[in-house]
């Protein structure tokens, strides 16, 4: 196959930050996806709804001039938010979910959860007004493992929260482990789950064998390769619980070349040919648009896109990085060839 043309993408979890790295980046998702939802993990976060119509706002201006791209916005759930603001982000046509971040699991998320009951009230109201939850799925004690992480916080927190709360539609992030798998797979319909590139491409090797490589290291961390199997295995099945999310998430290079390196993978930049690359190794070109295009939209109760994108088998080499200023982010992949190219304008 040497053309693959899809229903235009969306991007179920993409990080774009604010100021000049947004200013770069927001381009690269924009000339592939139609939508994106935006992960609210500032600094400050973006914790209410009108925190979310300005970052919305700012967005819109960093956008190419003839861009059609929607940022489908999120709210950072911290136990001071009122159920009076969920209604009113579920009742806003720009704010289609909120994020759970365990207090201290990932890039700026210290203003997150730290006792995941005392936010049950509000998890109550979301079911009621039927606005989805995004967990980041980690524990964070420093006791457990890093690799143990996702796996402890599915078997422990996860299973509290979809038992205690069953209409409640629940997208279980980036998942990185055959347990979250299984998990997502046993559950109702309500629940579903976003793979980022970096976790079908990589296992663990590839941020730690042969020399430490900051650029493959995310949150959660890259697992073992029996991880890897299981979430292609799941990503490629035509199983409509598993849609694409990037987890895009630039941090400039000094910031990653660091004795104490921010966790962030940036996909953006060519995301959609990095999963075609997945899914032709597994002879499953034909499931792609299933995940990129229509389970993730359905699963939002948003309309399916009616645009499409092309793609060639094309062999382009990834550039060592991209500008911000006089600073620069470097992306997955740099300076490898990737093997498929989104036909451009
Ligand atoms: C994300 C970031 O940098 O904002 N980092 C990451 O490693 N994925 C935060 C997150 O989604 O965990
Ligand atoms: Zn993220």
């Amino acid at each position: 196959m040497n053309k693959l043309t899809l229903i235009q993408p969306d991007d179920w979890h993409l990080h774009v930050r604010n100021g000049d790295i947004l200013k770069t980046v927001i381009a690269h998702s924009a000339k592939q996806f139609s939508r994106a939802i935006i992960m609210p993990n500032l600094n400050p976060a973006v914790i209410t709804v009108e925190n979310a119509i300005d970052y919305h706002k700012e967005i819109l201006l960093a956008l190419p001039a003839n861009s059609n791209f929607t940022p489908l916005m999120t709210l950072y759930l911290t136990t001071e938010l009122s159920q009076d603001e969920v209604k009113k982000a579920a009742e806003s046509d720009l704010i289609h979910a909120i994020k759970l971040y365990p207090a201290g699991a990932t890039t700026n998320s210290d203003s997150g959860v730290s006792d995941l009951k005392a936010i049950y009230p509000i998890l109550e109201t979301m079911e009621q007004v039927d606005l989805p939850l995004l967990i980041h799925g980690e524990v964070t004690h420093q006791d457990c493992d890093i690799f143990d992480r996702e796996k402890v916080f599915v078997e422990s927190s996860l299973n509290d929260i979809v038992k205690n709360f069953p209409n409640l539609r629940i997208v279980v992030e980036h998942v990185t482990t055959k347990e979250a798998v299984d998990f997502v797979l046993a559950a109702s319909n309500k629940v579903a789950a976003s793979i980022t590139p970096q976790h079908l491409l990589f296992n663990r090797n590839a941020i730690l064998a042969g020399g430490i490589r900051p650029h493959n290291y995310c949150l959660p961390i890259i697992k073992r390769e029996y991880h890897r199997q299981a979430l292609i295995k799941a990503a490629s099945s035509g199983n409509p619980k598993f849609f694409l999310g990037t987890d895009s998430a630039p941090h400039l290079t000094g910031a990653k070349e660091n004795s104490c390196g921010c966790a962030g993978c940036y996909s953006a930049y060519a995301a959609i040919e990095l999963y075609a690359e997945v899914f032709e190794q597994v002879n499953a070109l034909d499931k792609l648009e299933g995940f990129a295009s229509i389970f993730g939209a359905d699963f939002y109760k948003l309309p399916r896109n009616t645009k499409s994108i092309t793609l060639h088998k094309q062999s382009w080499t990834v550039p060592e990085s991209y500008k911000v200023n006089d600073k620069t982010i470097t992306p997955l992949k740099a300076g490898e060839n990737l093997n498929w190219k989104l036909q451009c304008c």
